[in-house]
């Protein structure tokens, strides 16, 4: 890559759906995963890769991304590209244009993409083929929910099709989400009003064929989904915390019963004859009773779990209080600083909003206000 200056855009703004609830506090890429934000994990990748400045497009709790990342962090420069609404997928790129510049390709990345790609094979690849986009693809089970690609065999995209639906899909290779982008792109996008990178600029660009696809494999997830924010975090424990990890001044009772992988944030406490694993990440100074079952969940800060209570396959959010005798399972969300009463039972996808208190047991998929 010679002497190149290698920036980035994030695409940081927009709101997350499914994940709402937990939105409160933090903007859906700030999420955690293995108890550290998603978007440190994305910015050390990039700095891995040669990437020397980042320029995060936000809208939505700007100021929690500035008061975070101030001007330099893990070693790249940070700049900020605000949009007074939101622009989409591709009118935050045009909009930051004069802080890229026009002298080299540059990487955009969805910032909500769990990845360990290698960066720079992305960006040889782009140079290679001489493309104006090139954008990293991932072969998936089901590619409806993804921009899809009919692809040649000299990696040219013939076809973009955004969330097709399962039967019309031209492929399961799907748009990671990541790219490379010469400067001849923001000739193809309008300027002043929200553009979708997808079905505006994707499909034009492949009819003119210079619209390349770089396959890769490893690590990848989406996290828009409980399900695939779940997932994020299970492939985090498999690939860095197999053996688990505990944080500073934790606290477990003796008869703590830790099936691993497990990861447990600073100040935890966990009372007797609980049982936590495996695939489950606690944050910091959250506190869990005694005679406690929790598999496959993420628990976020500062929540209480009380005596007894059962959680699998869900996501608690921070501040939330969980009573005693409850059971909370397969993709329940419980919102920030939520509170569900004892006794209660949510079963199988009940959304339960933010700052909610819930008294009575609910046994199908609901979203709770
Ligand atoms: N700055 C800014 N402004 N960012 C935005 C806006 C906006 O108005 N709207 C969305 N974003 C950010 C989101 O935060 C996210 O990081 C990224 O753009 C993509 O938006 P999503 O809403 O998560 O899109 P998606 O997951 O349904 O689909 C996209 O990602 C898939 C792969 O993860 C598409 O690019 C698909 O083609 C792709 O397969
Ligand atoms: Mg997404």
């Amino acid at each position: 890559m010679g002497s190149m200056r290698l920036k980035a855009v994030i695409l940081a703004g927009g709101f997350g759906t499914r994940l709402r609830p937990l939105t409160c506090t933090r903007p859906k890429i700030l999420f955690p995963i293995g108890n550290r934000p998603l978007l440190d994990w994305t910015l050390e990748g990039l700095a891995r890769s040669g990437v020397e400045e980042v320029i995060l497009t936000v809208n939505y709790m700007a100021e929690t991304f500035m008061q975070r990342y101030g001007e330099f962090s893990h070693g790249l420069r940070i700049r900020y590209s605000r949009e007074k609404r939101p622009l989409k997928t591709g009118g935050p790129i045009k909009r930051a244009e004069e802080l890229i510049g026009h002298e080299e390709a540059f990487l955009a990345l969805n910032g909500d993409v769990f990845t360990n790609l290698d960066y720079r094979r992305l960006v040889e690849s782009h140079r290679r083929s001489g493309a104006t986009a090139t954008i990293a693809l991932y072969r998936v089970d089901d590619p409806s929910r993804y921009g899809v690609v009919e692809l040649a065999e000299d990696g040219r995209v013939m076809r973009f099709v955004e969330k097709p639906p399962p039967e019309a899909a031209p492929s399961n290779l799907v748009n990671a989400g990541i790219y490379v982008l010469s400067p001849e792109i923001f000739g193809y996008i309008p300027e002043g009003r929200p553009v979708s990178i997808e079905h505006e600029v994707f499909p034009r660009l492949a009819r003119d064929g210079r619209l390349y696809g770089y396959e890769f494999e490893g690590l990848w997830v989406d996290i828009g989904l409980p399900e695939d924010y779940l997932e994020a975090n299970r492939l985090f424990l498999d690939t860095y915390a197999k053996g688990g990890w505990l944080g500073k001044d934790v606290h477990l009772e003796p008869d703590v019963e830790i099936v691993q992988p497990v990861l447990i944030g600073n100040g935890v406490t966990i009372g007797g004859k609980s049982k936590i694993g495996p695939y489950v990440v606690i944050g910091d100074h959250t506190s869990i009773g005694q005679g406690v079952c929790i598999t496959n969940s993420i628990i976020f800060a500062d929540a209480v779990v009380a005596d007894f209570t059962s959680i699998r396959g869900a996501i608690i959010g921070e501040n939330a209080i969980i009573g005693r005798w409850v059971k909370i399972e397969d993709r329940c969300i419980v919102g920030d600083h939520a509170i569900i009463l004892d006794n209660v039972t949510l079963t199988r996808g009940v959304t339960v909003c933010p700052s909610k208190e819930v008294a009575e047991s609910v046994l199908t998929p609901a979203r709770l206000m």
